[in-house]
Formats: C-alpha cells, structure tokens, sequence
C-alpha cells in the first residue's frame, strides 16, 4: 500500500567521524546489507515511493548503493539542517508531507513510520517527531518539555544540553514527519548557534514552536529501534538486533537454530522446515537451504549456495555458489566452491574443489551416488559421473570421468576391472609388520 501525497528525504551527506573508517557510515554492513539499505527498505515498506537521498562525502559511492532514489547534494556538511535545505529545490511546489529520516538509523521500522504518519494527520500537526525514553541518553538531543503542561517546547543537543536536561530520558530519534513547505520557512529562521556552529534540524521544530505551530513527538514503542550508528559499537548493538529479528523469523518457520547466540544468518535467506542449525553456523545473504537439512557446527555457507532437502554440512566446511543435491554429505573439513553435486553423493573428509587456477574461477560437477575419499582434490574444470569412487588423497586433474569408475593415486587415475589381472592381486597378502616394544 503506498501512501498518499508522502514523499521522504534521507540524510546521509555526514562523514560519520565516530565511525574513524574511510567507509562512509552509511555504507558499513548489517548482516551483509549496507545501513543505508534497511533505511530505504523501510521507507518503501512503509509506501513511500519518491525518496531523495541527501549526499556529500563520497558522494557517488553512496549514490551507487541508493537504487531508485534521487540524489541532493550537500558540498560541505554544515548540519543536519542544512542538509534538508540541500533537498529543498528537489521539493519545489510540493505541498504534502516528507518524512526525514537519517541514513544512520537503519532500525526504525515500517510499523513505526506508518504510526508517525497516522498520528500526523490526525493531529494536523506541521512536524511530528519519533522519539524513546532510553536508559542510556548519552548522544542523542533530548526532547524538553514544559514541566507542568508537558507540552513540547525544544530539543537539547548532547553538546549543548545543561546538566538538568542531560537528566531527561526522552530522546529525539532523528526521524520526523513535516509539512511541506512550512519546514523550509522555519529552516531560514535557524541559525547556527550552538557548539558546533552547525545549522541543525532540530531547531526547526522549536522555531515552529515559537509562531505557535503544532508540533509533538510519537512515542516509539520499542525504544531500540531509534539506535543510531555513529561508532563500531552502535554497529555491533544493530547487528546484534537484526540478528536475533532473523533468527526468530527463521524458528518461527520451523527451523531449529541449536544456539543463537553463536549462529549468524545474513538477510535474504531461505531456510526449510525441520532444518537444524547447529552452533557456529554463519550463513551469507542469499543462501537457500531446503527441509530437514542439517548444517554446522563450525560451517560456512557463502553467497550462490543451495543445499536441496535433507543435504548435510559439517564441521569446518565452506561452501561457495554451490548446489548440494538432496540427501548429499559433505560433514568434515571440506572446501566446496563452483561444484553441482547430485542426489546422496558423500563428499570424504578433506575433499576440496581446486577451483581457482589463479585466473579463472573452474566449475565442478559430481553425480549422484558418488564417493570421494578422503583428502580427494578436485581441479576443476572437472565433471564426475554418477557412482564414481576417488581413493583417499586422489588428485583428480580435469576433464570427465565416466559413470561407475574408480580412480586413485595423484594424479588420479582408472583401477581396472576387479575380476582379472587386477592391482589388487598384487597387494602383498603378508601381515603387516607389528608395532610396539620388543620382547
Ligand atoms: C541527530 C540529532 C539528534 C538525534 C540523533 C538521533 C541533530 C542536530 N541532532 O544527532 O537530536 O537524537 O540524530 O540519532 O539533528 N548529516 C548530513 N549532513 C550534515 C550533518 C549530518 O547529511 O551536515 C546526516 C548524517 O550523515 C547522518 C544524519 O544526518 O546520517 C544524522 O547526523 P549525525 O551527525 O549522526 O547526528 P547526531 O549527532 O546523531
Ligand atoms: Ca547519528
């Protein structure tokens, strides 16, 4: 459902200097998906489909990773203020509403935003802000109040909040709605007159306090989501939230996920019923798994993987853009990367696909019902039929191998036929020498 005469501005021109990374903040991963990419995702779940992205350092990185958006750009970041003012000519005639939402605040979701949407029209208001009592208020403005009346009177930034309104839990999210163009008008009104010599945003609100305006905040109803990412540790405390909203989707669907603490499952993934995930799992964005498949402890299943029902991954076992068939084993020590594996093949501990030849990533191809031993290297370009066998520690060098053969050695080749002449009629039939002390 998209919503009516709603447009939406996203402020993401800052250096983010807390962050002390040569990556824009707003470019720094959540599970494999950039910050700015769950801002945008929600403002489109939220219906909202014309989203200008404010943008000034690195500007065309972050344009790159904003599909569908247009683009303002701020040159120089004088404040979050200033900021919108760089999407004002953007917003020429329009007389609807647009929320503003910094790209660093990749947690506020499109419930919240419809609820702040609601509670705005209702209520008429030219601005209506997100804001949470938090435990911890270190960082964010602080939302004042008229002590007897309650009645919204101005936002106290960190730097230039006096000890009494440091006191106050309530915190501004950074996410509004406004009328247009009535926000612009008060943003002329703001000067930079604070610590920081910035024009900020939040002042806006008060100035439109000041000509009697109406103006109030929404309450959200789950305090961390407002969590802004201005350092490595506000990335790791959203990882953290995102990660346990993914886990839950995926037990919700039937998935036992053995210890949560210790899994890791990116956006995007699709896990099928009674699948067990054991401890230590991390599955990359993307990776498809079917039912009653089993994967981990201590497995890695990058991007481009798909393991049909009931396959089975074990410990220390890396799997790349790879299809496992159904019913297909590889439990111990095994690189599988660019390999088609059939039905019930069981991949041998210490398998690994050679599949880099330092120029070209190579494809590998194994039938159904095969074996490989032990230790088996697979160079790649290589293709094995079904009910192939490798011996333990086989080197399989390129090209195809037939259906029902076995092959042994480095570089590995054909046994013969068992009955006949065969190699193993030459296997010395003495006992092998004992071991331990003599007599
Ligand atoms: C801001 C709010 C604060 C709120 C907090 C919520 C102001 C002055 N303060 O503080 O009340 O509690 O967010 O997280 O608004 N940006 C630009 N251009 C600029 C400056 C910033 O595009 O010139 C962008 C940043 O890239 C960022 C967003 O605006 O995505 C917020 O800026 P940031 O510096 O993180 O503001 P806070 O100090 O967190
Ligand atoms: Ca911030």
């Amino acid at each position: 459902m998209s919503l009516d005469n709603v447009k939406a501005v996203v402020l993401a021109a800052g250096k983010g200097v807390r962050m002390k990374s040569d990556r824009p903040k707003v470019l720094h991963e959540i599970l494999g998906r950039p910050v700015l990419d769950f801002v945008l995702r929600n403002l489109r779940l939220a219906g909202v489909s014309d989203v200008i992205v404010v943008v000034g350092h690195q500007a065309e990185k972050v344009k790159a990773a904003a599909k569908d958006c247009r683009f303002a750009e701020q040159t120089v970041q004088k404040g979050t203020g200033h900021a919108l003012l760089a999407a004002e000519p953007l917003l020429k005639g329009f007389t609807g509403d647009i929320f503003v939402v910094a790209g660093d605040a990749p947690l506020i979701g499109p419930d919240t935003l419809r609820r702040l949407q609601e509670d705005h029209r209702a209520q008429k208001r030219d601005a209506t802000f997100l804001s949470a009592c938090l435990d911890d208020p270190t960082g964010y403005g602080r939302v004042v109040r008229d002590k007897s009346t309650g009645t919204f009177q101005r936002f106290a930034e960190e730097t230039d909040a006096t000890p009494e309104e440091k006191n106050i839990p309530e915190c501004n999210s950074g996410t509004y709605l406004f009328k247009c163009p009535a926000i612009f008008e008060a943003l002329r009104q703001v000067t930079p007159n604070n610590s920081k010599g910035e024009l900020y945003l939040t002042d806006a609100l008060g100035v439109l306090v000041g000509k009697g305006r109406p103006v109030d905040g929404v309450r959200s109803l789950n305090p961390t989501e407002i969590y802004g990412i201005n350092s490595r540790r506000d990335l790791v405390a959203a990882t953290n939230y995102i990660r346990w909203k993914i886990l839950e989707y995926h037990m919700d669907n039937g998935v036992s996920v053995v210890d949560p603490s210790t899994t890791f499952i990116e956006e995007d993934v699709t896990i099928g019923q009674d699948t067990v995930v054991q401890p230590f799992s991390v599955i990359r964005r993307g990776v498809v798994i079917g039912k009653n498949c089993e994967v981990g402890p201590f497995t890695q299943l990058r991007a481009g993987t798909v393991l049909e029902d009931g396959a089975e991954v074990g410990n220390f076992v890396e799997v790349k853009k790879s299809r496992i068939g159904s019913h297909s084993k590889a439990k111990h020590l095994t690189y599988l990367g660019d390999a088609t594996l059939g039905a019930h093949v069981n991949i041998g501990a210490g398998t690994i696909t050679a599949n880099y030849d330092g120029k070209n990533k190579n494809a590998t191809i194994i039938g159904d019902h095969s074996h490989t031993g032990s230790n088996t290297v697979l160079v790649a370009p290589v293709k094995l039929g079904k009910n192939v066998t490798t011996g333990a520690g086989a080197v399989v060098v390129k090209g195809e191998i037939p259906d029902d053969s076995v092959l042994v050695g480095v570089p590995a080749r054909p046994l013969p036929p068992k009955n006949g002449s065969s190699e193993k009629s030459k296997v010395s039939k003495k006992p092998l020498a004992k071991t331990g002390r003599k007599r």
